[in-house]
């Protein structure tokens, strides 16, 4: 009786206090790259998560990386940022309740339909980031399509420097239970093993274990169950994560996409798909049997052959994805 008295007490105290603030729940959230500040320009946002100094002494890591298509998952091959665009115009600038009819109308919110995966920290920015992202997209198309490749260059750079590189993976996206595991702090790289030890770089002078880097949900993160029905107008583009979890799995299978796509493959930080030998190789198994027969039509004898294939896919999830 005395207790549930005073108990109702403090709440009746602790909500008013609760009421009025607006900040996020999680102890050490605060303590994120992401909650630095919002990043005002794209530069500003590059910054945050810098990954230069990382190259001296991981300077392999950094040459596979820079061969993957995260490197580049905003530009692409100029096909991802210009599918961005036709996302706008054919879309969001045609649902009557989007709130966009210009470019300039463009928010973080409405492009993390796309960011969510082809750039995560644009969750970290303010709309001026969204809008710069979307002006510079249009301006590289006119300038490409006017030949004018000075200006072409200098904006496929701009978008370039915006992609999913090391301390994105190490960092930013290396714990996705974070109630569970703690936030990611600015001056930890997360990976494979480590414990809590010294780490030699100057500003991410620490090393923990990131619980999930080995595991298949960590790529998960972006490469898709279906429908993303947590946003106010759910996109769909990759879903190699749920067709390996509701295919591949309970076929029988056991490897993570790390053990295929990095260490079998040899390839490392170089995930790659059809566009890497070693992976279309591996893709699907043909199994050809030919069979000469004799066929008796009525009273006439015909040479024929059966040929027998069996394609079948090796690959953890459905393919082509998405
Ligand atoms: C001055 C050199 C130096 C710099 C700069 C540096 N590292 Fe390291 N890093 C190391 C060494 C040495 C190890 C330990 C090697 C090992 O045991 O794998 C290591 C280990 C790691 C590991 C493996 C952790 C594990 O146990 O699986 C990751 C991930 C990592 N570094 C990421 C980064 C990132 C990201 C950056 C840039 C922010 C960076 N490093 C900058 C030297 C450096
Ligand atoms: C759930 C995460 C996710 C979302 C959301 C997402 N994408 Fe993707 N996207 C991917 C991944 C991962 C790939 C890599 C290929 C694959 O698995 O299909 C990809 C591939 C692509 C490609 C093909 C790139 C190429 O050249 O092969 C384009 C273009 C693209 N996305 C554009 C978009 C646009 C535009 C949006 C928003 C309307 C969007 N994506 C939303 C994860 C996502
Ligand atoms: C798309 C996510 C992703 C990006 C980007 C990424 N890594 Fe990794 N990294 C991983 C994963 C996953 C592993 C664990 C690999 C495994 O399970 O075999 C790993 C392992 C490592 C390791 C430890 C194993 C080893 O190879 O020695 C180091 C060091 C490392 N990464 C450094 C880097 C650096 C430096 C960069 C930037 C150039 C980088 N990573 C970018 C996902 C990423
Ligand atoms: C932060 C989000 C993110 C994470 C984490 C991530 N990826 Fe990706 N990945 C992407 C996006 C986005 C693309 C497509 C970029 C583009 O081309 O437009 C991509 C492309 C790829 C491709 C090339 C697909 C193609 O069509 O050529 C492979 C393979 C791949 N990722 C494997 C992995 C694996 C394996 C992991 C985990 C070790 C992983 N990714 C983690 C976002 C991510
Ligand atoms: C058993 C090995 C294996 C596993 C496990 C596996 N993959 Fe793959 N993956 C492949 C192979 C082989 C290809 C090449 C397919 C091709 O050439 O079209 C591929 C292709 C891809 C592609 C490109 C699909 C496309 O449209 O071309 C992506 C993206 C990808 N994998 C991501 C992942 C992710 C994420 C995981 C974990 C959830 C994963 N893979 C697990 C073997 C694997």
């Amino acid at each position: 009786m005395k207790w549930s008295l005073i108990i109702t007490g403090i709440l009746v105290v602790a909500a008013p206090a609760l009421a009025g603030d607006d900040h996020p729940a999680g102890i050490g959230r605060d303590q994120t790259l992401a909650a630095r500040f919002k990043a005002k320009t794209i530069a500003e946002l590059v910054a945050r998560y810098d990954s230069e100094s990382c190259i001296e002494c991981h300077e392999e890591a950094h040459e596979q990386w820079s061969e993957s298509a995260h490197s580049r998952s905003l530009f692409g091959t100029g096909r991802t940022a210009l599918t961005f665009r036709t996302a706008i115009l054919n879309g969001l600038m045609t649902w009557k309740a989007s709130g966009v009819e210009e470019l300039k109308d463009v928010r973080v919110e409405h492009l993390m339909g796309c960011a969510k995966c082809h750039l995560p920290q644009l969750a970290d920015a303010t709309d001026d980031v969204a809008r710069e992202i979307v002006e510079s997209i249009d301006a590289w198309r006119t300038a490409y399509l006017d030949e004018d490749d000075d200006k072409a260059d200098e904006l496929e750079e701009t978008l370039l420097s915006l992609n999913i590189n090391c301390l994105v993976c190490h960092n930013r996206n290396a714990i996705t239970h974070k109630w569970t595991d703690g936030y990611p702090r600015t001056d930890t790289v997360y990976g494979l093993a480590g414990g809590d030890i010294a780490h030699e770089d100057e500003t991410f002078s620490r090393k923990e274990t990131s619980p999930i880097m080995g595991a298949s949900i960590f790529c998960g993160q972006c490469h898709g169950e279906g429908p993303n029905f947590e946003l106010e107008n759910p996109t769909q583009c990759a879903t190699a994560y749920g067709s390996y979890l509701f295919a591949y799995i309970p076929e029988g299978g056991h490897k993570t996409c790390q053990q295929c796509h990095m260490e079998e493959s040899g390839l490392g930080h170089n995930m790659q798909s059809y566009r890497a030998k070693v992976m279309s190789d591996k893709a699907v198994a043909m199994e050809v049997t030919t069979q000469a027969v004799v066929w008796r039509d009525v009273s006439t004898m015909r040479p024929k052959a059966t040929v027998e294939i069996d394609l079948t896919n090796q690959a953890g999830h459905g393919i082509p994805d998405g």
